[in-house]
């Protein structure tokens, strides 16, 4: 299924191309990120991480219209809705063909009967958004018809059927001659299509899915991206070695995430892909299946990370547990936080680990993670922290929805396996 036709590395003359290329420098790339307020629409359309949902996780090749307006009905009668998941996108394996006369991509009349453009209508009519697929190659990466030498048609098609928002593939990219050239045509074919989607006039977000080999981060807002993959496909598998090709598991995937904080911020997100929340080894991309502490520890991560979260399990099907990790306000706001800074890990011994994520009005949310197969105790100093030594911090618990106290100078939490806790620290006032 997966054909990863250039399996890229990372090249110092690459990264050192695509700096001169757009003409940054290490200057812009760690100022704060721009305001986007008075420049185009695209540039609206992601200010904030992007929530949603997307099919090919639970659903894969098995889509459909009688699905997506099911799954549109349940983000609005569980409350997702309510919470801030507004993007419904259909993944890979929608497509019936390209038609050979007119050039143009049409859907498979079977699953889609109505077509898209009634399906984007019947979303729309729920006060949601509909996103689609497609690929900067020959083929997509379910060996349907890619958008490579369609990219004007596709987008024309996408604007015409309503649809908000792109996920755009790298599988069945010709091949370069040399190595070196391999980032050069990911950037030239990204940009081909993010100008094919502006000239459409409609405002569409624009998801790059190259999976991060060829460091999406350093051009994807250049070329018109919204958000960027960093990794391969997440499997509902808590764990497999190295960010080398689909599947990696969840804690691979934080990983990839965790030196990347200085190219994410309003406008364009790093994506460490979609959730796994809720699949126990369900649906269409198995795994293995994970226990309720590692996808609470998923979403607790992708939050930290203010990365765009996609539900991938089936919504109509939710069981208690899982609406709870989907649903929690407290922390979807700290993935919301206007503050727009990707958390880092400032503490890492003995597989105990704390990540900072400074927030807004002078908070910070504070992770305290176990990767250890076994219970641990973790203590983390101010110091550790990166805090004002000489403060008192109240810190609030965002599962448990309350306040866990001031303490003078250190905090402490028992992690069982892969368990991770989340808090929002906000100074205390003087003589609490
Ligand atoms: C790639 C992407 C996945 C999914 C599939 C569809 O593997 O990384 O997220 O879109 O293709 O074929």
């Amino acid at each position: 299924m997966r054909k990863f036709i250039q399996k890229g590395v990372i090249l110092i003359s690459a990264i050192a191309f695509s700096f001169s290329f757009f003409g940054c420098n290490d200057k812009t790339a760690t100022t704060e990120p721009v305001t986007q307020t008075g420049r185009t629409a695209e540039d609206q359309l992601a200010l904030t991480p992007p929530m949603g949902w997307n099919s090919w996780n639970a659903f894969g090749k098995e889509v459909s219209e009688q699905v997506i307006k099911e799954t549109v009905d349940a983000i609005v009668s569980t409350g997702l809705q309510a919470v801030g998941f507004n993007y419904v996108v259909i993944d890979d394996i929608w497509q019936g063909g390209r038609d050979s006369v007119t050039g143009m991509l049409y859907e498979d009349a079977k699953r889609f009967p109505s077509g898209m453009k009634a399906l984007a209508d019947y979303v729309h009519s729920k006060g949601l958004k509909f996103g689609i697929y497609s690929d900067a190659g020959t083929l997509t990466c379910g060996d349907m018809p890619g958008s490579f030498g369609y990219e004007e048609k596709d987008a024309k098609s996408f604007a015409s059927w309503g649809v908000d928002f792109l996920k755009y593939d790298y599988c069945y990219v010709p091949e370069l001659v040399s190595w070196n050239n391999d980032y050069k045509m990911a950037i030239d074919r990204y940009k081909t299509m993010g100008d094919a989607l502006k000239a459409t006039g409609r405002p569409i977000l624009y998801s790059i899915c190259e999976w991060g080999p060829r460091s999406p981060w350093l051009w994807g807002k250049e070329v018109g991206g919204h958000m960027w993959r960093t990794s391969y496909d997440v499997a509902d598998i808590w764990d497999t070695p190295r960010n080398e090709t689909s599947p990696i598991g969840i804690l691979t995937s934080i990983d990839a995430m965790a030196n990347l904080g200085r190219f994410s911020g309003r406008g364009g997100w790093n994506d460490p892909d979609m959730l796994v929340v809720g699949l126990k080894n369900t649906g269409f991309i198995k795994g293995g299946g994970c226990n309720e502490i590692e996808y609470r520890t998923q979403m607790n991560m992708w939050c930290m990370f203010s990365a765009p979260i996609m539900i991938g399990c089936d919504v109509r099907n939710m069981n208690e547990e899982t609406k709870t990790i989907l649903l929690n306000k407290d922390i979807i706001a700290i993935d919301q936080d206007s503050l727009a800074k990707q958390g880092f890990r400032v503490m890492s011994k003995d597989g105990l680990e704390a990540w900072k994520k400074p927030l807004s009005g002078g908070r910070f949310a504070i992770a305290l993670f176990n990767r250890n197969s076994q219970d641990k105790t973790i203590t983390a100093s101010w110091k550790d922290l990166e805090l004002n030594a000489s403060a008192r911090y109240d810190a609030y618990d965002v599962w448990m929805h309350e306040t866990t106290g001031v303490s003078l100078d250190k905090i402490s939490a028992k992690l069982k396996p892969h368990e991770s806790q989340v808090y929002v620290f906000t100074e205390a006032k003087k003589n609490n």
